[in-house]
């Protein structure tokens, strides 16, 4: 008989040992997949923890997913702390990555380093993601991996720099563009990342390109082929309007029973269903009687 998800995910908490970095490198190897949600808060972290999955990025999607920004492009680094001290508070096991936000690393390494040892000292993240593997956030990821602290990189579609791309739009589409994608990856590779995300790339592209990355990659939109998966937790939650990527597949549709719960309770108000006699706190009745001579 299979088990109750509930019960996987109780052990899952109990006996496991924290997600390092040996411990991926192991899971790559072993061809075991490597699971990797992003989350924001303390719940969203208490969620990804109960599930048992091994790496927690405190994305700079979290500008558009609970602050309410129409990009990842103005959402500043210490709005970020704020969200991975709660994603810090919350976990226990996986590897927590903290999402080095646009603006915050492209202007010189000593920018880079200083910010990204924000997200260690102030935040608890155990590594921080840069997008992009141009020359310049090569550089900056070998100058952070330098200071000690270890960086995911990510390639393909990548969000911040998406209106330089043309869009949101998938990359490697052509000889070219696959080249490139291949030459960013390869080049942060070379830099020292311990691993990397592929976003929004052909899935044939991703399987090529597997055979010269040593390092963990987790495909988001780039195919079956890759070491692990990354979804963001409100897109596979469904807490959003509209369905998202091709990419996402959804496992729950968290926004419509949030607005049926206050639905329900505002029309319980309205009506008076709420609060009910059990949801009232009782005093004795020789104390209310003293109290109301007091009032009098
Ligand atoms: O910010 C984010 O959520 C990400 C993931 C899509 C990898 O970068």
């Amino acid at each position: 008989m299979s088990s109750h998800p509930s019960q996987i995910s109780a052990t899952a908490t109990v006996d496991r040992l924290p997600v390092t970095l040996p411990r991926l490198a192991e899971m790559k190897r072993l061809g075991e997949a490597i699971v990797m949600v992003t989350a924001y808060d303390f719940p969203s972290a208490r969620a990804a923890e109960a599930a048992g999955v091994d790496i927690v990025l405190v994305g700079d999607s979290g500008a558009m997913t609970v602050l309410g920004y129409p990009s990842t492009v103005a959402v500043e680094l210490d709005e970020l702390l704020v969200l991975a001290r709660a994603v810090r508070r919350g976990l226990r096991t996986p590897f927590l990555v903290g999402d080095m936000p646009f603006g915050s690393y492209e202007v010189s390494d000593e920018q880079a380093i200083t910010n990204a040892l924000r997200f260690v000292k102030e935040a608890g993240c155990d590594a921080v993601k840069l997008e992009g593997g141009g020359a310049a956030s090569s550089a900056r990821a070998r100058a952070i991996v330098g200071a000690g602290i270890p960086v995911m990189g990510h390639v393909g579609l990548t969000p911040q720099t998406a209106t330089a791309l043309g869009g949101y739009r998938a990359q490697g589409r052509t000889a070219d563009a696959a080249a490139r994608v291949a030459a960013d990856a390869l080049a942060l590779q070379e830099a020292g990342c311990f691993a990397i995300v592929f976003e929004a790339i052909p899935s044939d592209v991703a399987e090529l390109l597997m055979a010269r990355i040593e390092v963990p990659v987790i495909g988001i939109g780039a195919g079956p082929a890759t070491d692990g998966q990354v979804l963001v937790f409100h897109d596979l939650l469904g807490i959003r309007d509209g369905l998202g990527a091709r990419f996402v597949k959804r496992y729950a549709n968290l926004q419509d029973e949030m607005a049926a719960g206050v639905a329900a309770f505002a029309d319980d108000v309205r009506t008076h269903r709420y609060p009910a006699p059990e949801h009232g706190y009782a005093i004795d009745a020789q104390e209310l009687s003293s109290f109301r001579d007091r009032l009098t």
